[in-house]
């Protein structure tokens, strides 16, 4: 009790004198803790990532988390057309059912996640009559399916999409659009992404509809996420704007790079939001999924648990030191410092994950809690980055 009472004094002490020092081994859903959504809550929204899974339950400890610092919620997996439409004429909706009535129990909101994308795809999409593939039309057909029926679903419960993911290819020098050569493009051509977010727009007339990709604040996938983005203004796609998912790791802050990203985007006219924000502290960072084929000749490890199949037979990286838990501090902190500069076009924040142990960059360390929901060095950072 004493010592209970001197955390608190010497929380309230720390926010007296304007930095925030948060006494050791402090548990981050404990209400003496200050909250993110709370402290940011003039200039964007904070996010986390989960689903209700079964195997791995989400703990009360993790719900009183969430509630307490969170406004905003993703859905991990459960809303990808493979878990809510795993073939034609079926659809699975219960997981990603819970999570909506959870956001809705808890007033917090919902952001949905995504509708076309190469990944996390039924193969069902894609073939045709007799082993054919699927003509244009057909596929046409079943994108408009599928987008009507989830965004129609969720209407009036979810803020915005990630209408298409990822549809930049890694590698070019932004020359072109570089577009992956996805079985969407293949099926109907470059113009699948302006159908997507047509059809997005038909069944939710209010909700934000962004495009959402990795890696494309640097480089040639910036400037041909450029040339992407003109083009789908220029063919009349209701586009509200893009998410820059933020997977980045102590070898690889692009600060600059992402601060005139914001700028041009903003000057295309577009809203912009972190959307899936992790920095790992060791091992291979990035945004690419694991580009192995999985067993039985399955899509690359896409699935839900791959990053724990992955962590098993990547063996255990070391654990990080005192120091590299405070560079990656420092990292986050400079991080919502260019993400404050640009809040008038930021909606929304979104940490990839809860916590460290349930990460999809799991033994790496990316979050701001770590397995015991322990509040570490970077989330005492992003506290104490908030202006003035
Ligand atoms: C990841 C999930 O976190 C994992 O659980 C799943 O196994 C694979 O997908 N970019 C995205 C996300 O847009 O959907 C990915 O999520 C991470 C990379």
């Amino acid at each position: 009790m004493s010592s209970l009472r001197t955390r608190g004094t010497r929380t309230m002490l720390a926010l007296a004198i304007g930095a925030l020092s948060l006494p050791g081994n402090l548990m981050a859903q404990s209400p003496s803790v200050p909250s993110l959504a709370e402290r940011y809550k003039d200039d964007f929204l904070i996010g986390t990532a989960f689903d209700f899974i079964q195997n791995n339950p989400i703990t009360e400890k993790e719900q009183e988390l969430i509630r307490r610092q969170f406004n905003v919620i993703t859905p991990e997996n459960s809303m990808k057309p493979d878990s809510v439409h795993p073939a034609e004429d079926r659809w699975t909706w219960q997981t990603a059912d819970r999570l909506v009535e959870f956001c809705h129990q808890n007033n917090i909101k919902l952001y949905g996640h995504t509708l076309a994308w190469h990944a996390q795809t039924g193969r069902w999409f894609f073939e045709g009559e007799n082993g054919q593939p699927v003509t244009r039309e057909k596929a046409i057909e079943r994108l408009r399916t599928h987008i009507h029926t989830v965004v129609g679903r969720y209407k009036g419960k979810i803020i915005g999409w990630d209408v298409v993911n990822e549809a930049i290819a890694d590698g070019g020098d932004g020359s072109t659009e570089n577009l992956r050569q996805s079985q969407w493009v293949k099926a109907i051509g470059p113009d699948y992404l302006t159908m997507a977010f047509k059809f997005a727009r038909e069944a939710d007339p209010d909700c934000q509809l962004y495009y959402n990709d990795y890696n494309i604040e640097k480089g040639g996938k910036f400037k041909s996420s450029l040339l992407l983005l003109k083009r789908l203004i220029k063919e009349g796609a209701p586009i509200t704007g893009v998410g820059i998912q933020g997977h980045w790791g102590l070898n690889h802050l692009p600060y600059v790079e992402l601060d005139n990203a914001i700028t041009e985007y903003k000057k295309l006219g577009l809203r912009v939001s972190i959307s899936e924000l992790d920095v790992v502290i060791t091992g291979q960072g990035g945004g690419q999924l694991d580009p192995g084929p999985g067993p039985n000749g399955a899509p690359p490890a896409t699935r839900p648990g791959a990053a724990t199949r992955r962590a098993r037979m990547r063996g255990p990286l070391p654990p990080p030191t005192k120091e590299q838990f405070q560079q990656q501090a420092d990292a986050y902190a400079k991080f919502f410092q260019i993400f404050q500069k640009h809040k008038d076009v930021i909606d929304r924040v979104t940490l990839w994950g809860i916590q460290d142990a349930r990460s999809w960059r799991q033994g790496q360390a990316p979050l701001l809690f770590d397995g015991e929901l322990r509040a570490k060095p970077a989330f005492e950072a992003v506290l104490n980055a908030k202006h003035k």
